[in-house]
């Protein structure tokens, strides 16, 4: 199969040219007839197929070579839609709906009988999501309204935060990618639970859990990750495969600033190896690793967010072996790039 790329200059749905308006229509034809369409989406990049389709969901999991008990998000362009897709909904959810969407945010409900179990990998809850890319939510409702999709990546690698990279991946197995630029938040959609009481916390993202709790009063944290071999069913399923592991050795060094760079330093200079350091824009002049990639300035989380994955993609395709990264903890999007590198670190850590 031959993938189309098609580039949006225009991100809001009222400024599309005639020749975006016809990208968006074509992606409609082909999700409605049983192909696969990645789009831009604020947070990373989403790998599309009609929800009520099984054979869609089928053709999904094997593009991205994942395994069919790790269930996909139904996006949808309209809250209203939530009651298409989910029975029983609480309350809580039309609260986060008025609050937080459309945006960054998956609720986890009890599923409506006319969602295939393929889509949801046999669980009898279903993931929603309505994000708030236009171009997404354009597709979405040229598509039939109801679009199941993971991040457009194969199994196991950084989730893409650009079409390239959706390209790198996924190219042969999609019809067509809709380029909508760099992803503007960079991780995935926090994931919340409702169908538990207090509210559970999957995977944490750019809705934190204090906004949460803020609107919901309390909300559980329950993104601890399983080991990978775990016999255990994990809340999120995803949550149980190794993810974003970068091909070199990397280990996330916490501690005194001076600290980590005088360790980093000596263990580079011991070394044979291609040396790398994930280094905040302040220490970066500091370290003597073969490569430096920096990723935003210590106090803008949000750019730390939005580079992350690109600079572990970066790391492979530039054959770094020996990686260390800072720790980037904070009060707002911190938590989630802190739980996406220590998964991408095997939780392989160290304190000087
Ligand atoms: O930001 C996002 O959420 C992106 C964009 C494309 O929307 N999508 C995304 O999808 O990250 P994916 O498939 O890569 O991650 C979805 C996560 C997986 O860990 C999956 O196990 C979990 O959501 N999940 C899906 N349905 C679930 C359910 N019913 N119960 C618990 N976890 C679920
Ligand atoms: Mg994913």
């Amino acid at each position: 199969m031959e993938t189309k790329l098609f580039r949006f200059t225009h991100e809001h749905a009222a400024d599309f040219t005639s020749s975006e308006k016809e990208a968006i229509r074509e992606a409609g034809r082909i999700l409605k007839s049983g192909g696969l369409v990645a789009f831009p989406t604020e947070t990373v990049y989403g790998l599309g197929g009609d929800a009520l389709n099984p054979s869609s969901s089928k053709k999904i999991y094997a593009a991205k070579g994942r395994p069919s008990d790790n269930p996909l998000i139904v996006h949808i362009a309209e809250k209203e839609d939530l009651k298409n897709v989910a029975e029983d909904i609480p309350e809580e959810a039309w609260i986060l709906a008025e609050h937080f969407l459309p945006g960054p945010l998956t609720m986890i409900l009890k599923k409506k009988a006319h969602i295939p179990s393929e889509t949801t990998g046999g669980l009898s809850t279903v993931a929603v999501r309505m994000p708030s890319s236009e171009i997404a939510r354009e597709m979405i409702r040229e598509g039939g309204g109801y679009i199941a999709a993971p991040s457009a990546n194969r199994s196991g690698r950084p989730s893409p935060t650009l079409a390239k990279y959706v390209m790198e991946d996924l190219a042969g197995n999609v019809e067509l990618v809709l380029d909508g630029g760099s992803s503007v938040i960079g991780l995935e959609s926090t994931i919340i639970d409702l169908t538990v009481s207090p509210p559970a916390i999957l995977r944490p993202g750019a809705i934190t859990e204090k906004m949460l709790s803020d609107v919901l009063g309390k909300v559980r944290a329950d993104h601890g990750n399983l080991p990978e071999e775990s016999k255990e069913a994990p809340k999120a399923p995803g949550m149980k495969y190794r993810h974003y592991a970068p091909q070199g050795d990397l280990t996330v060094v916490r501690g005194k600033q001076e600290n980590v760079v005088s360790y980093v330093n000596e263990a580079a200079a011991e070394t044979d190896m291609i040396t790398a350091v994930i280094s905040s824009n302040e220490t970066a002049g500091l370290y003597k690793t073969d490569i430096i990639k920096t990723v935003g300035a210590r106090e803008d989380e949000d750019a730390i967010g939005r580079n992350l994955f690109r600079v572990l993609r970066e790391l492979d395709d530039e054959g770094a072996q020996l990686i260390f990264a800072e720790s980037f903890e904070g009060a707002g999007v911190g938590t989630a790039v802190m739980n996406r590198l220590l998964k991408a670190a095997g939780h392989k850590e160290i304190t000087v």
